[in-house]
């Protein structure tokens, strides 16, 4: 069965009677009006259609637990939306676990994730009584063992292990392979667990957790990761005599950006990961685990799209013709941080035809800022509304004020409705921080 990362669209894209392209019942010609843009908007079906995916094709498996990567976009609304349809979240900084806590989300049916959390952030963490961290070196390993002692707890860990596997993405974004900032290797792993043992008495380890990298389009590579889990989780209960009953196996899922993209379903990759874990729990004779996933771009990416306001345009003399719009790399850095690519349309003309090759250009200071190259599509005039697909993950929580440029609103549509989610920046909000020492204003 076909699942939503798998459609470069809304699943509640049309073009309607007045010919221009809706989402979520929302003409995006009067949400361009209406708040401004650029606008992320985002479609709630789309996101529902995803988290009931993944939970529909892990029922047969109920020891599974999802959390869904906030990194990839998180706002208190997005936290309401994973609360009402049972996923916990995955965490990974002070400011995403403050967000949770403030939207009321149960810090029980959260994790902690990351190579570099800080004192304050494991505090933090363990006062709000997070359900699991995911310790990733030595060091945290002693400040988070600190902390719990001085708060007379017991904190449950994860040991975040880095798997030795490669994927096919772009380099920034694998994380499994052995040279990696992530993790213990496997020929530390035994340290941190005699250290968890003699000394640690504040931690109890209840599993292993990698994350083999991000927008992955195979099923083996989330196959031998389980195996490799497996294998130590078989060595560590032989040696310590301890059985880990859980496992996390990270995010990672890939969607369908362009046309030459060609993402798995959440069907297909539940039942590579089910078979994984059946087969490896029967050969190293281990009692199934908990199993966590966390997936982040496969959950809100393709329910996302950005709209903005085409500007200025230049004809190159025998060159390329560069159409300017009022957003850029501040608000989607990944065009220029990864070349990825985007679908675009004209979304009050998304059926003229398509008679132009060009490049779309960002409003920043910097020839980089490039969002789409050598696209074609309609005629474009100032003033129409281009609707870039797939900008829900890692487009918002990316974003910069690069040029004292105002982060965008956000807005949730659906059933014709649409809803702020984020509103859009302010200068006065821009200049919030900004202070003036004493001898400068003296000068
Ligand atoms: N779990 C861990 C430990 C992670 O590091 C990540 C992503 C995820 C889960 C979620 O992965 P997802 O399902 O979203 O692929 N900024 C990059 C992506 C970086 C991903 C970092 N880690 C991009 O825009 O492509």
């Amino acid at each position: 069965m076909k699942t939503a990362n798998q459609e470069i669209m809304p699943i509640t894209r049309k073009i309607n009677e007045a010919g221009n392209v809706e989402i979520g019942g929302c003409d995006l010609t009067e949400l361009a009006n209406k708040y401004g843009t650029p606008l992320y908007i985002f479609d709630e079906a789309t996101i529902r259609s995803m988290t009931r995916s993944y939970k529909d094709a892990f029922k047969s498996y109920p020891k599974m637990r999802m959390m869904y990567a906030s990194k990839a976009f998180m706002t208190a609304s997005i936290c309401k939306i994973m609360e009402q349809e049972g996923f916990g979240l995955d965490l990974c900084s002070g400011g995403e676990i403050y967000t949770a806590k403030s939207a009321g989300f149960d810090m029980k049916k959260t994790l902690f994730n990351g190579n570099n959390k800080s004192y304050k952030e494991l505090k933090m963490a363990a006062d709000y009584e997070i359900g699991t961290i995911s310790v990733d070196n030595f060091y945290e390993l002693m400040l988070l063992n600190d902390i719990a002692s001085e708060l007379k707890k017991e904190v449950k860990i994860l040991l975040r292990i880095t798997p030795g596997i490669e994927c096919h993405t772009h380099e920034y974004i694998q994380t499994g392979h052995l040279d990696s900032k992530f993790g213990f290797d496997l020929t530390t792993l035994d340290e941190a667990i005699d250290l968890i043992i003699n000394e640690y008495k504040n931690l109890k380890l209840s599993g292993l957790h990698a994350h083999i990298g991000s927008q992955i389009f195979e099923k083996q590579v989330y196959y031998d990761e389980i195996r490799v889990i497996f294998k130590e989780i078989k060595r560590i209960k032989d040696k310590y005599n301890i059985e880990l009953n859980e496992i996390n196996i990270g995010g990672g899922l890939g969607i369908k950006y362009t046309e030459e993209d060609k993402p798995i379903s959440v069907y297909e990759i539940a039942q590579t990961i089910i078979d994984s874990i059946e087969k490896h729990s029967k050969e190293y004779n281990i009692e199934p685990p908990y199993v966590y996933i966390e997936p982040g771009r496969s959950i809100i990416g393709t329910s996302g799209v950005t709209i903005y306001t085409a500007g200025s345009s230049k004809q190159v003399p025998n060159g390329r013709r560069y159409q300017a719009i009022d957003g850029g790399m501040s608000d989607n850095a990944r065009p220029s941080l990864y070349q990825a690519k985007y679908t675009v349309e004209v979304a009050n003309k998304p059926e003229e035809k398509e008679t132009e090759m060009i490049t779309i250009a960002g409003k920043h200071c910097e020839s980089g800022d490039i969002l789409a190259k050598d696209i074609t599509l309609p005629v474009i005039e100032e003033g129409d509304v281009i609707c870039f697909y797939d900008t829900g993950a890692y487009g918002y929580s990316m974003s910069s004020n690069y040029n004292r440029v105002l982060r965008p609103a956000a807005v949730l549509v659906n059933n014709g409705k649409s809803d702020i989610i984020i509103n859009r920046q302010t200068y006065e909000e821009l200049i919030q921080t900004d202070v003036i020492p004493e001898r400068l204003m003296n000068a």
